[in-house]
C-alpha cells in the first residue's frame, strides 16, 4: 500500500508562564492511502493538539518543537502560511471536535460549503451548489434545498455537527481528520456518518485520522489503533489485533473502561487514579503510577516503543521483557 502520512517525533508544547506543558511529547506513527487510524486515550493526552498541529492550527502559546509530518512525501510542518491554506480543506480536511466555534454565525450554511470549493477550484458556482445540496441530504439534514440558505443559528448541536462533516467532505480531500466526529449525534445518525465515511473511503480511497473514544466505532470503522498517553504512543496496532489482545496495561485498562465491554461482561473497571501533569510527568513509564504491572524499572527509564510484530508496537517495560502476553 502507498503511504500517505508519515509522522516522526512530533512534538507540540505549550510555553505557559507555570511551565511547559508537553501536550504532544515525541509522537510517530503512518497512514497508507484508503487507510484509516484511529487515535485513543483519556482526555487530555494529547489526541486534538497532536492532529491541529499537522496542518498548523495550534495557536500561541503553544508551538511545534520537533518532528517532521511528511504527506505526500512534503513536510506539512514547514509549509509557509499559503502552502498549508492550499492544503487545508482541499487535500487535508478536518472535522472539528467542536462545531459550534467551526461555523461562521454570518454566513449561510450553502456559503459555508460552497466557498471551499470554489476557492480551491474544485467546482464551478453551479455545480458546488449541486454538490452542496447532495452532501447535505447525505449527511442526513431533511429539505437540504432549503437548510442550504439558512444561518448556523437555525440548526441543532448535531445538525452543525453533520454540517460540518458535509463541509469536510466537499472537496473529496486524500486526507479527512476527524475529532470524534459523531459525539454530538444519536445513535442513528451516528451510524449513517459512519457509513458514509466508509463509502467516501471506499469510493475515493480518502484516508481517515479519527479520534474517539468510542472503541465500537473505532473498532468498526478503523484498521488500525493509536493508543496514546500523556502525550505519548502507548500501543500501536492492527485494529483486529488490538480488540483481541491489547499488550499495552493501559490498553488493557482504557478496553475494560469503555461501555461497549462494560456492557458485556456486566460491570466497568475503570482505571484507577488519574493521567498526570503534563506540566511535570512522572519519570520513567508516564503510566507506572497507574499501573497495576509496574516493576522497579518502570519508575526509572521511559520504555522505547518498540516493535512486537507486524505493525504491532508497544512502549513498555512488561511487553518488552516478555512480549505481548495476556
Ligand atoms: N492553549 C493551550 N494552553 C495550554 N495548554 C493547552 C492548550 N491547549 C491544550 N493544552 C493542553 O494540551 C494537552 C492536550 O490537549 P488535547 O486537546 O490535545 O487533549 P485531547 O486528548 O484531545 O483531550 P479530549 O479527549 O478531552 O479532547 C492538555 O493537557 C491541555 O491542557
Ligand atoms: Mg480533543
Amino acid at each position: 500500500m502507498e503511504e500517505l502520512l508519515r509522522v516522526t517525533n512530533l512534538k507540540t508544547h505549550f510555553f505557559r508562564p507555570d511551565g511547559v506543558v508537553r501536550a504532544v511529547d515525541g509522537i510517530s506513527y503512518t497512514l497508507n492511502k484508503g487507510e484509516s487510524l484511529a487515535i485513543m486515550g483519556e482526555s487530555g493526552c494529547g489526541k486534538s493538539v497532536g492532529v491541529m498541529s499537522l496542518i498548523q492550527l495550534v495557536r500561541k502559546p503553544g508551538r511545534i518543537v520537533e518532528g517532521q509530518a511528511l504527506f505526500e512525501g512534503r513536510d506539512l510542518l514547514k509549509m509557509g502560511k499559503e502552502e498549508i491554506r492550499q492544503i487545508r480543506g482541499h487535500c487535508i480536511a478536518m472535522i472539528f471536535q467542536d462545531p459550534m466555534t467551526s461555523l461562521n454565525p454570518t454566513l449561510t450554511i450553502g456559503k459555508q460549503i460552497t466557498e471551499p470549493m470554489l476557492w480551491h477550484n474544485y467546482a464551478g458556482r453551479q455545480e458546488a451548489r449541486e454538490r452542496a445540496i447532495k452532501l447535505l441530504a447525505a449527511v442526513g439534514i431533511p429539505s437540504p434545498w432549503q437548510r442550504f440558505t439558512e444561518y448556523p443559528f437555525q440548526f441543532s448541536g448535531g445538525m452543525k455537527q453533520r454540517v460540518m462533516i458535509a463541509m469536510a467532505l466537499a472537496c473529496e480531500p486524500r486526507l479527512i481528520i476527524a475529532d470524534e466526529p459523531t459525539t454530538a449525534l444519536d445513535v442513528t445518525v451516528q451510524a449513517q456518518i459512519i457509513d458514509l465515511l466508509r463509502r467516501m473511503k471506499e469510493e475515493t480511497g480518502t484516508s481517515v485520522l479519527m479520534i474517539t473514544h468510542d472503541l465500537g466505532v473505532a473498532a468498526d470503522f478503523c484498521d488500525k489503533v493509536m493508543v496514546m498517553y500523556a502525550g505519548r504512543v502507548a500501543e500501536q496496532a492492527p485494529m483486529d489485533e488490538f480488540v483481541e489482545r491489547p499488550c499495552h496495561p493501559y490498553s488493557r485498562g482504557l478496553m475494560n473502561s469503555t461501555l461497549d465491554l462494560g456492557r458485556l461482561k456486566g460491570r466497568l473497571d475503570p482505571i484507577p487514579g488519574a493521567p498526570p501533569s503534563l506540566l511535570n510527568p512522572p519519570a520513567g513509564c508516564r503510566f507506572h503510577p497507574r499501573c497495576s504491572e509496574a516493576m522497579a524499572v518502570c519508575s526509572e527509564k521511559e520504555p522505547e516503543l518498540v516493535e512486537v510484530g507486524p505493525g504491532r508496537k508497544v512502549a513498555c517495560w512488561t511487553a518488552e521483557k516478555e512480549g505481548c502476553k495476556n
